[in-house]
């Protein structure tokens, strides 16, 4: 099978080196791709936006999958185009269509599926600048903090949290009348605090059945302690010491079920993954938002703990038959630390040489924002997210000094990384 995976981060990396052991590939081909994903496949260098190019190329390169990896091309109807154009119909897409993307790409859109599936979630209500005054008053009846989400798509940006009356009401008039997420922002859904601890979980589904991946947690905020800035994640772990079988059976029961069940009832297929951002509120599950796609970096722990054929998987997902899969998971804790450029989330500079892939052992480098420079033949940094370095353990705490170990014999200019992550989660381990 000729399979094409789109995106060009480590979630991506991650796939292209799992579809890439599978005797059902034949050519592996990732646009645009990383330096990491050139050593599973052959990258292509179109826009994951492109969809005219990405249909010639599946044409002209006999692929018979399409892997989706981040949103954008979702929720731009990438599935759709191909199921419109009758020389594409026929090759499966796995992602969503849009209308089920908007899960992830519209706030307003999850929330009223939450509610109308009854599905728990916090209190909410969105506003446009038509009716700012009313925004205005449901925060004065509002405890703080205060959470306010731009509606659309926003690199991850789009959530704020407000500590104060006075700084909420700020943030409202610049997303609504001064524009400060762009058109992502002409909605704003304001809700209800939750105070708890977060997690995810993860579904493949086929528009009929679907099977739960491993739970993971990512580490958002840049600083030790999660304090500073959200960025796109600086590490992961998985599973999710405090994600056990009687609150796993929660989250199936409220949250999972009732999310395919909704989507088949509303006639919407959904084939692909399902990403559950989920907190954990004093024992009970809520939805704090989907998406639309594997987490990133999620996927780089996850992903490594799936014993099956991801190619057997998604072509079951393709023709409807996942009922008849199993997964099987290795048991092991994966552990997954970020080695980011510094500066990251703010201003960082690129084209930095890394080195020292040759001394890693016993872990497994998922290459994020980097590229080939071909005039000095040297791999180098190209986004602020670097490399995943993910490690297997039989305890969390094994995993991740692996990972440590790894993290410290890569190299590059100004690289950073938080050294605590899975402190937070010894306290749940017996
Ligand atoms: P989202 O982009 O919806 O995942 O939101 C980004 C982050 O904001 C989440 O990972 C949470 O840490 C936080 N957040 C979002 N909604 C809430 C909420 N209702 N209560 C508390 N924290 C929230
Ligand atoms: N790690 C969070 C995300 O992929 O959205």
């Amino acid at each position: 099978m000729n399979v094409l995976i789109l995106g060009s981060g480590g979630r991506e990396h991650a796939l292209a080196w799992k579809i890439s052991q599978s005797p059902r590939l034949e050519r592996l081909f990732i646009a645009p791709g990383n330096a990491g994903t050139a050593q599973a496949g052959t990258n292509v260098n179109i826009p994951v936006t492109d969809f005219l190019a990405i249909g010639n190329f599946v044409i002209d390169k006999e692929i018979q999958m399409v892997v989706v990896g981040p949103e954008v091309p979702l929720v731009e109807g990438i599935h759709d185009y191909f199921l419109s154009n009758p020389s594409l119909n026929h090759i499966p897409v796995i992602g969503p269509v849009r209308k089920a993307a908007m899960l992830e790409g519209s706030k307003d859109f999850a929330k009223e599926f939450l509610v109308r599936h009854n599905i728990p979630t916090a209190k909410y209500q969105t506003f446009t600048k038509e009716n700012i005054g009313f925004a205005e008053q449901f925060l004065g009846i509002l405890n703080p903090p205060y959470v306010l989400k731009a509606d659309g798509l926003a690199a991850g940006k789009g959530v704020v949290i407000c500590q104060s009356l006075g700084e909420a009401r700020q943030e409202l008039r610049e997303m609504l009348l001064e524009d400060k997420f762009g058109r992502a922002g002409g909605k704003v859904v304001i809700e209800e605090f939750l105070d708890g601890i977060e997690l995810s979980a993860f579904t493949l589904t086929d528009g009929k059945h679907y099977m739960i991946l491993p739970s993971a947690k990512d580490y958002k905020r840049i600083g030790e302690g999660d304090t500073g800035p959200n960025t796109g994640g600086m590490g992961s772990v998985s599973p999710v010491p405090f994600a056990d079988t009687t609150f796993m059976k929660k989250v199936e029961e409220k949250i999972i079920r009732p999310t395919h069940k909704g989507l088949i009832e509303e006639g919407i297929e959904y084939k692909g993954f399902i990403f559950f951002g989920l907190i954990n509120v004093q024992g009970e599950p809520f939805v704090i938002e989907y998406n639309a796609r594997m987490g990133d970096p999620e996927a780089e722990s996850v992903i490594p703990r799936i014993k099956n054929d991801l190619l057997d998987l998604f072509t079951a997902v393709a023709n409807q038959s996942l009922a008849n899969e199993k997964l099987e998971v290795d048991e092991r804790y994966a552990a997954t630390v970020m080695l980011v450029a510094s500066g990251y989330p703010g201003h960082y500079e690129k084209n930095k040489i890394i080195s020292g892939f040759e001394k890693v052992e016993d872990s497994f480098v998922f290459h994020a924002g980097t590229g080939f420079n071909s005039s000095n033949n040297q791999t180098v940094t190209n986004g602020g997210r670097v490399i995943a370095v993910t490690s297997l353990d039989n305890s969390m705490k094994s995993a991740f000094e692996k990972s440590y170990v790894n993290a410290e014999k890569i190299s590059f200019e100004n690289k950073e990384y938080r050294k605590d992550l899975g402190k937070d989660l010894f306290k749940y381990i017996p």
